[in-house]
C-alpha cells in the first residue's frame, strides 16, 4: 500500500474521506446536506468519537479527537482508523484520504497507524487473491503540519510491521531456517544493512552447543544471522543488540507437543525473530542514527533419528553445562547461545525477544508483553515509555533470586526447565546466566499470534514488538 502526502490542502479526488476534528467541530466546510448536518449533529450529542455518515457512492467519516493525547486515547484513535478501513474495504473503495480538520498531526498519524496496519492481508496461498484482496490501495493524508521525513519514517515502520508479519504467517514449508536467511539477505539488499549469515559448519566451529542440540532432530542444517546497521553518525558508541528466537517450527522435539492443536500454530515461534529483522531492515530504511545489531539463531525444533533428549548435558557456546531435562524449552537453548555471542559487540544494551513460554501468555494473554531483565530503572523507564506510546505495553515480572535456584542441575551446572511455578521468569533465569551486560528479555509469546481479529493488529502474526522496538530507536537516535 502506498501513502501520499502533499503539503497543505491536496486537491486529489477521493471518494473515501475520514475528516478528524479537534473537540471543535465545523461542519462548514465538508459541504453536507441539512439531512446530514442534523446526523451529524445528533452523532455529536452523543458523544460519538466515531461515526460514518451514510452517503451514496462514498464512504465517509468523522473522528473527534481529544484536546490531550493520552496512551488511551491514542491506542482509541488507531482503532478508528482501523474502523473506517473496514468502512472503506466494505465500499469497495481503492482510495482514502485523511483529512485534518484541527486535531494535530500526532492524532492523524495514530489514526492512519491503524488505519494502515488494518489493511495487512496475507494472501500468498490463495488461488482467488484477487478477488479477495482489500480494495484500497492508496492512503493520502491532508494535514497542515507534517513534514515529509517524519511521513517517510512512518510509512517504513508500517512496512515493517508487515515485513514481519509476513515472516511469521510463513509456514515452516517454505520458510526453514535456511529459507530466513534467504530473506534476511533480501531485506539486507533492499533496507542497506550488512548481513552475516553463519552456516553449520561455522556454528560448529564456534562451538554453539545450544543451537546445534536443538537442530539436531531435523533435516535441515541450523543458520545464524548477524544483522548490523552502523551509520556514521550514530547517537551511541557501544551498540544496541537485539536477539530474536528464529525457532522456524517448534514440535517441541522428543518432548512432543500433544498433537490436539498446541502444535497448529508453532510455525509463529520465530516471531522474535521476525520483529528484530524488521526492526534492523527499518532502522536502515529510515537512516536512524543508531547503531544496532540483531542476532538471530533459527532452527527447528523436531524428534529426528538423532534429536537431543531429556538427559543430555549440552555445552553451550560460553561453556557452561545445562541438563536438557525438556527438549520443548528449546528457545532458551538457541538464545543462550546468541546472548553469549552478543557480549563481543560490548553492548550498551541488549534486549532479546521471544515466543519463550506459554507461561507468559498464560499469565497476561495477547495484551502486553512480559518483560524481566538487569537493565538500569532508567532504562526500563525509557522501555516502559516507548511500549505505552504505542500501545505494546511491558509488564515487567519479578526477577528475584530465588527462581535461579529454581535451575539447579544434579550433574550439569543448571538445567534448562525450572519448577511447577513461575515458568516464565525460570525462563528469563536460565538466560540470565549468559548474559554480562544490560539486558532485558521480552517473551512475546502471547500477543506475537492471535486467533481472532483484534482491531489494526489483525490475525495471526501481528508484527508484535516491532513498533515498541522502533520507537526506542527512535527516541535513542533523537528523531520523531
Ligand atoms: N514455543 C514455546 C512457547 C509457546 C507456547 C509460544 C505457546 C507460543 C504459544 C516454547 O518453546 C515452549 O514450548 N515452552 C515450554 C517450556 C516448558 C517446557 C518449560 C512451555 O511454555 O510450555
Ligand atoms: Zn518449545
Ligand atoms: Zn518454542
Amino acid at each position: 500500500m502506498s501513502i501520499h502526502y502533499k503539503k497543505g490542502a491536496d486537491k486529489e479526488k477521493v471518494s473515501a474521506l475520514l475528516y478528524l476534528f479537534s473537540e471543535k467541530v465545523n461542519l462548514k466546510d465538508l459541504k453536507l446536506s441539512d439531512s446530514e448536518t442534523e446526523y451529524v449533529k445528533a452523532k455529536i450529542k452523543e458523544e460519538k468519537k466515531y461515526f460514518t455518515i451514510p452517503r451514496a457512492g462514498e464512504c465517509l467519516a468523522v473522528v473527534v479527537a481529544p484536546k490531550t493525547l493520552t496512551t488511551q486515547s491514542r491506542e482509541e484513535l488507531r482503532k478508528h482508523g482501523a474502523s473506517f478501513c473496514d468502512a472503506v474495504n466494505a465500499a469497495k473503495e481503492n482510495r482514502a484520504k485523511v483529512v485534518d480538520k484541527g486535531a494535530g498531526k500526532a492524532a492523524s498519524l495514530e489514526v492512519l497507524e491503524g488505519l494502515a496496519l488494518s489493511n495487512y492481508q496475507f494472501l500468498k496461498y490463495k488461488n482467488d487473491a484477487e478477488k479477495l484482496k482489500n480494495s484500497l490501495h492508496d492512503l493520502f493524508i491532508e494535514s497542515a503540519d507534517l513534514d515529509d521525513d517524519e511521513l517517510f519514517r512512518f510509512q517504513v515502520g508500517i512496512e515493517a510491521v508487515y515485513i514481519a508479519r509476513d515472516l511469521v504467517n510463513e509456514p515452516q514449508s517454505y520458510l526453514s531456517a535456511v529459507q530466513l536467511t534467504e530473506e534476511i539477505a533480501g531485506l539486507a539488499l533492499r533496507g542497506g544493512f550488512k548481513a552475516e549469515i553463519l552456516n553449520k559448519a561455522k556454528i560448529e566451529s564456534l562451538k554453539m552447543g545450544g543451537l546445534l542440540a536443538v537442530n539436531k532432530g531435523s533435516n535441515i542444517p541450523p543458520t545464524f544471522s548477524i544483522l548490523e546497521w552502523k551509520p556514521e553518525n550514530a547517537k551511541n558508541k557501544k551498540p544496541i543488540v537485539l536477539v530474536g528466537k528464529g525457532v522456524v517450527y517448534d514440535t517441541g522435539g522428543l518432548s512432543l507437543k500433544p498433537t490436539a492443536n498446541s502444535m497448529d500454530y508453532m510455525k509463529s515461534d520465530m516471531a522474535g525473530a521476525a520483529a528484530v529483522i524488521a526492526s534492523v531492515y527499518a532502522a536502515a530504511a529510515m537512516k536512524l542514527p543508531v547503531h544496532v545489531v540483531a542476532l538471530v539463531p533459527a532452527t527447528d525444533n523436531r524428534p529426528g533419528q538423532d534429536a537431543y533428549a531429556p538427559g543430555d548435558v549440552i555445552e553451550m557456546y560460553n561453556g557452561m553445562t545445562v541438563e536438557v531435562l525438556n527438549t520443548d524449552a528449546e528457545g532458551r537453548m538457541i538464545l543462550a547461545d546468541a546472548l553469549s555471542y552478543a557480549a563481543k559487540f560490548k553492548p550498551e544494551l541488549v534486549m532479546d525477544f521471544a515466543t519463550l513460554t506459554g507461561a507468559a501468555a498464560f499469565a497476561i494473554g495477547q495484551y502486553g508483553i512480559v518483560t524481566m531483565g538487569t537493565a538500569s530503572d532508567k532504562i526500563k523507564k525509557d522501555l516502559n515509555q516507548s511500549g505505552d506510546e504505542v500501545y505494546e505495553r511491558l509488564a515487567e515480572f519479578p526477577f528475584w533470586d530465588e527462581y535461579k535456584d529454581l535451575l539447579k542441575s544434579e550433574i550439569a551446572d543448571i538445567k534448562n526447565i525450572g519448577g511447577p511455578v513461575g515458568g516464565a521468569i525460570t525462563a528469563g533465569k536460565f538466560l540470565e546466566h549468559f548474559t554480562s551486560y544490560p539486558w532485558m528479555h521480552f517473551d512475546i509469546a502471547g500477543p506475537a499470534f492471535i486467533k481472532g481479529k483484534d482491531s489494526y493488529r489483525g490475525k495471526n502474526g501481528t508484527g508484535a514488538g516491532v513498533r515498541f522496538i522502533l520507537n526506542y530507536l527512535k527516541k535513542r537516535g533523537g528523531v520523531k
